[in-house]
């Protein structure tokens, strides 16, 4: 069952939207060669945590545990952020082990919790100069993001964003990855309707007070992912590079507004 949203309820994901976005725009200009993902996961922690705010990943999806001392249950994700570097195609673990360098591409996801409502958004980054193959495909990876949302409107089918995104990618020589996909988020960090980036049945009609993110995660090589052993990290089963990119949209009266930008 999709839970609809009501206009105060949009209101409220709109301010998380926004703060999610300011965070992910702090998170980016962290960005450069020497400095390792654990590094920017504990600076960005601190940002949440001063603008009132919860990083849901932090202990996902167990119980919310105190963010300066963490007690991470079994199996729970150990961290504020995600931060996956180059063929990590989703849900990287923040590492003092992983110092960015030079030519990397790394996605930074951001989820918070602002007044009990998530707002949800990544983007992919380029460490230093990167070469014209990974800005090729991180500049795709945008465009399918922006015509995703752009194919999402009262009445039109869930899958039309799928559809769109994968014949965008394909055209290009990049395929979809098909493991993992978007979602419905309010009270939820992840609940119903799942959002495919790839083409399938045709799905509901969108409605007035649907909120859910849109992601894609494009690979230079084949779809297929694997999963390490610390049960988060996706590769790609190739070793190829992934990018992915991320909002939270919201179908309104007004049309489809995405939530998690700095200045509506
Ligand atoms: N932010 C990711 C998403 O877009 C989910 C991260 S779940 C975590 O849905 F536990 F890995 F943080
Ligand atoms: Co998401
Ligand atoms: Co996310």
């Amino acid at each position: 069952m999709i839970r609809l949203k009501t206009s105060e309820e949009i209101r409220l994901l709109r301010d998380s939207g926004k703060l999610a976005a300011q965070t992910l725009r702090f998170a980016g200009s962290l960005v450069r060669p020497g400095i390792s993902t654990l590094e920017i996961d504990q600076l960005v922690r601190e940002f949440i945590l001063d603008h009132d705010a919860y990083p849901s990943p932090l202990n996902y999806p167990g119980r919310p545990t105190d963010p300066r001392k963490p007690r991470i249950d079994q199996g729970c994700f150990p961290h504020s952020i995600c931060t996956s570097i180059n063929q990590v195609v989703t849900h990287g673990i923040p590492n003092p082990k992983d110092v960015l360098r030079e030519g990397d591409i790394v996605n930074l996801d951001i989820t918070v919790c602002l007044k009990g409502y998530h707002g949800d958004c990544s983007a992919t980054y380029g460490v230093g100069e990167i070469s014209a193959e990974a800005n090729n495909l991180v500049g795709l990876t945008q465009k399918c993001l922006d015509a995703g949302i752009a194919s999402a409107k009262e009445g039109s089918f869930l899958n039309d964003i799928g559809s769109t995104i994968q014949d965008m990618a394909e055209a290009e020589g990049y395929s979809v990855v098909r493991d993992y996909c978007g979602h419905g988020i309010g009270r939820k960090f992840h609940e119903e309707p799942q959002v495919l980036h790839h083409r399938d049945r045709p799905g509901p009609r969108l409605r007035k007070g649907m909120v859910f993110t849109i992601e894609p995660m494009i690979n230079q090589g084949g779809w297929k992912t694997r999963l390490l052993d610390d049960g988060w990290t996706a590769v790609t089963a190739d070793g190829k590079l992934s990018a992915q990119f991320e909002h939270t949209i919201a179908i309104t009266e007004h049309g489809t507004e995405i939530l998690t930008v700095c200045e509506n």
